[in-house]
């Protein structure tokens, strides 16, 4: 069993130790930030209490994945690790910092891995005297009940640094994909427009944000609607990779941010967390109810499919993942109803296109522009998967 060193002792980088340890890896937990261990402490006895009580874990293994886990606040007692996982503040130089100071302790043997979501590895990578052992390894939120993990070779990563990641993550019980170090690696990229669609309709005043949650989650088959989805992720946090993507994308209008939601980041209404959002959290208050139109309903919901499909579509085009890839990264890592090119094939591809191309003539925007892969295969008369 790999002893495997994670770094940051956050929501993420206590997640994955989690995993790590139930997985029957020893685990260091190193964090700067003393307290930030006792949370983590505190935070994992208490999961382990709770699954314990629910009777999902018995005592004895919740006791082996507590032991298994040591919390450590100097880095030098990562010494003998096979693996780190990077999971520190969202910032490439403090990143940097750290790849550089981890080299410095571990083995050359060790793979130094990254949980970043939007920065790219070759950038962290290129901090090290060995960018070849470096890699992205992406969780989701939260690490242990999320199936999905993109693994992200950079251009300089050795193949044998990512088919190692690879049987290691899958023996930890996790769907893991390829993903290509692009902006937003998969989901994150192909996710935008379930939000920015989203808001679009809002802004045009087509309906407002109940009415498109209910007929992204009734009609639809999605799990949350997008701005119930907004308001529990958080928006500071989801703007933030809206913008990040759409910066690192050298502004394609594709991935155009929302002035609503910029709005709703500078009052301070982050969603669940701060009490309000799109909607208000506050104990009894008046949310209004949604405008139960089936055929208003139907509308919104294939605008935001058709465009999650061109962006999948896309993803594929430019060879950012395999074709099950990404329809396992958007069922497996955002609970889609279906995957979104067998969606694709399922409603035409020719419809599809029409869908898109309306929209683009209708708005003259770029960002309504159809992927040529779906394009090439209507003009083929074939589907993804025919
Ligand atoms: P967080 O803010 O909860 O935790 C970050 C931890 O890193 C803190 O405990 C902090 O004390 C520690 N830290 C900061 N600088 C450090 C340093 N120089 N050395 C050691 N420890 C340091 O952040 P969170 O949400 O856990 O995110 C961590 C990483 O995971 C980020 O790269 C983020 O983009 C990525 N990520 C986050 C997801 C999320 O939904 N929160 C999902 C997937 C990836």
């Amino acid at each position: 069993m790999i002893k495997t060193g994670i770094i940051g002792s956050g929501a993420m980088g206590t997640g994955i130790a989690q995993v790590a340890a139930t997985a029957g890896h020893p685990v260091l937990l190193y964090d700067n930030n003393p307290d930030a261990l006792s949370r983590a402490r505190q935070s994992l006895e208490n999961v382990m209490k709770r699954l314990v009580e629910k009777g999902k874990l018995e005592t004895e293994s919740a006791e082996g994945i507590l032991q298994r886990i040591e919390y450590v606040n100097n880095l030098y007692a990562c010494k003998d690790i096979g693996l780190a996982i990077e999971a520190i503040v969202e910032d490439l130089e403090i990143k940097k910092g750290v790849f550089e100071q981890l080299e410095d302790v571990v083995s050359e043997g060790c793979i130094l891995a990254s949980n970043t979501s939007s920065l790219s590895i070759a950038s962290i990578a290129a901090a090290c005297k060995k960018p070849e052992r470096v890699l992205g390894i992406h969780f989701f939120n939260p690490a242990p009940l999320m199936k999905l993990v993109e693994i992200i070779p950079a251009i300089q990563t050795e193949p044998e640094v990512l088919a190692q990641s690879l049987g290691l993550i899958r023996s930890w019980g996790k769907t893991a994909v390829v993903a290509k170090d692009t902006p937003g690696f998969i989901v994150n990229r192909v996710a935008r427009p379930f939000y920015g669609e989203a808001l679009r309709i809002l802004e045009e005043g087509l309906a407002d944000a109940p009415t498109i949650d209910w007929a992204m989650t009734e009609l639809g088959g999605f799990r949350m609607g997008p701005f119930t989805l907004m308001d529990y992720i958080g928006h500071d946090v989801n703007y933030t990779v809206t913008e990040t993507v759409f910066q690192s994308f050298f502004f394609d209008p594709r991935y155009k941010p929302a002035f609503t939601q910029k709005r709703l980041v500078e009052a301070g209404y982050l969603g669940r967390k701060s009490g309000r959002g799109f909607y208000d959290y506050h104990h009894g208050a008046p949310n209004p109810e949604p405008r139960q139109d089936k055929k208003l309903g139907s509308q919104i919901v294939w605008r935001i499919v058709v465009m999650l499909i061109n962006e999948a579509a896309d993803a594929l085009y430019w060879n950012i993942a395999s074709r099950n890839d990404i329809e396992l990264a958007m069922t497996h890592g955002v609970n889609y109803p279906k995957g979104l090119l067998r969606w694709a094939d399922e409603s035409g591809i020719a419809h599809c296109v029409e869908t898109l191309d309306r929209l683009y003539d209708e708005y003259r925007e770029d960002r309504y522009r159809c992927s040529p892969l779906l394009r090439k295969l209507a003009r083929e008369g074939r589907g993804f998967f025919s």
